[in-house]
């Protein structure tokens, strides 16, 4: 969110079982890098099902200023017109990518190889978080960046005028390392490798394959080998982005803990770097079922049915599925305190560099009404209460984080006393339409009068 966003605080009661249809918006991580590599194809990228939320729409801004049209027309379908690998202009400003780490850390890989200078900024939440995840690799191809101590933005980058390609192993499995080395790869000559020991969200190896560039990924003793042949001529495509499996937890995991809820999700992409949560739901006892599961794009999708689940018990989730469920955490530990039992969520330090320090905040939040947690370094139990049992009556901070906000808010459909939360401004930054959609299926949630 830009530094003028104004705060409002919201509520969220018990109150109607959920019913209908839930249409969540377009999937978060593919609309960037629709945006992204619809910019270094020459000729028009269309894209139907852009996520308009303002990470989005930040991104979208970024590539104007490097030189690409970037336009919505009447109907919501989004046109890029590129400039090609190696096209690239100096932004003639600095480039603010408002709350998003997907936005800021792969449009500096994606520039990292051009002889072209750029200052990256956000809000008070991206400047918090740690780049030099990302500016350590593409130190290698030669790039120079300067930033605050720490390694925080604003960070200026000096794209390197005669890119090396490169080899890495990443050190943390992230999607967004992965992609900002790929995208940075593709303006050096020769062959870019990645190597991954876990398996994180591949759709930027999926896209890069779709505007022609070659990759080719092999599983090995020592992780995922993903090689990229660079200066590849991108051809223009036209994109139809999947509904964001990310955006559909909240409604799904609403339906589950509110009293005769039973709701449909449609079109949900179910790639498996992505679907964690829903496995880990149903092994808790969720009455979610996939209807009409099919193929569409090379991608799973399905329909989700979610119905009220008045017996979740408590598990312990495997660190393995971590980075398919990174995000889903927050709303995971939500229905973690309706249960019963202990769930244990381990393996998960990554957590304390998102928007926010998630296990904090979402340890702080639960404690406030009246959910045991426990928490360490990479991993937390929430001790579950059952349902009709978890008291609510808090008044959280959200940190300027999106999932921290809809997490709080589902929760309070379910508890004895209302949850409120401080500002419900950064919701729009992953899913603008969250509380028609959610009050339109009966959700008991307002704004405060201000
Ligand atoms: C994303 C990767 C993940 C995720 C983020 C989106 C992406 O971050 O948390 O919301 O689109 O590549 P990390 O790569 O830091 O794990």
């Amino acid at each position: 969110m830009s530094a003028h966003h104004q705060p409002f605080r919201m509520t969220s009661r018990r109150g109607h079982a959920l019913r209908g249809v839930a249409r969540v918006p377009g999937d978060k991580s593919i609309s960037h890098r629709a945006l992204i590599l619809g910019a270094l194809a020459v000729g028009e990228t269309r894209i139907e099902g852009l996520l308009e939320g303002q990470d989005v729409l930040d991104t979208a801004s970024a590539m104007r200023a490097f030189g690409a049209t970037v336009e919505r027309d009447a109907d919501g379908v989004w046109h890029v017109h590129g400039v090609g690998v190696g096209g690239l202009a100096e932004p003639a400003d600095v480039i603010d990518c408002g709350n998003s780490g997907t936005g800021v850390r792969l449009i500096m890989g994606m520039m990292a190889t051009s002889p072209i200078t750029a200052t990256f900024t956000g809000d008070a939440s991206l400047r918090s978080r740690p780049m030099g995840r990302v500016t350590d690799p593409l130190a290698l191809f030669g790039a120079r960046a300067h930033g605050r101590r720490g390694g925080r933005l604003p960070m200026t980058i000096e794209g390197a005028a005669d890119p090396v390609p490169v080899s890495y192993t990443l050190p943390v499995a992230s999607a967004q390392v992965k992609s900002a080395v790929l995208l940075a790869g593709l303006n050096a000559p020769g062959e870019t490798v990645v190597i991954e020991h876990e398996a994180t969200r591949d759709h930027t190896e999926r896209m890069l394959r779709g505007f022609g560039a070659r990759v080719e990924v092999e599983d090995r003793p020592e992780g995922r080998v993903i090689r990229l042949t660079g200066r590849p001529e991108l051809r223009p495509q036209s994109i139809s982005v999947p509904r964001d499996p990310s955006s559909a937890a909240f409604p799904v995991c609403a339906a589950l803990i509110a009293e005769g809820s039973d709701v449909l999700v449609p079109n949900i992409g179910l790639n498996p770097t992505r679907a964690g949560l829903f496995t880990t739901l149903r092994e808790m006892g969720a009455d979610l079922t996939y209807e009409n599961l099919r193929e569409e794009g090379g991608e799973p999708v399905a329909d989700l049915r979610a119905r009220f689940s008045p017996d979740l018990r408590g598990i312990e989730v495997p660190p393995a599925r971590a980075a398919s469920m990174i995000d889903e955490y927050p709303i995971l530990s939500v229905v973690a305190a309706f249960a019963s039992g202990a769930t244990v969520m381990r393996g998960v330090r990554e957590l304390r560099v998102k928007e926010s320090d998630r296990i904090d905040a979402m340890a702080r939040g639960l404690r406030a009404a009246g959910v045991e947690v426990e928490e360490g370094d990479d991993w937390w139990i929430v001790h579950g209460r059952g349902h009709g049992n978890v008291a609510g009556g808090a008044l959280v901070e959200i940190r300027l984080d999106h999932r921290i906000a809809m997490s709080f808010l589902v929760m309070g459909l379910a508890t004895d006393q209302m949850m409120t939360i401080d500002d419900g401004a950064p919701i729009a930054t992953s899913f603008p339409v969250f509380e028609p959609l959610m009050t339109g299926l009966g959700a008991a949630i307002a704004r405060d009068a201000a």
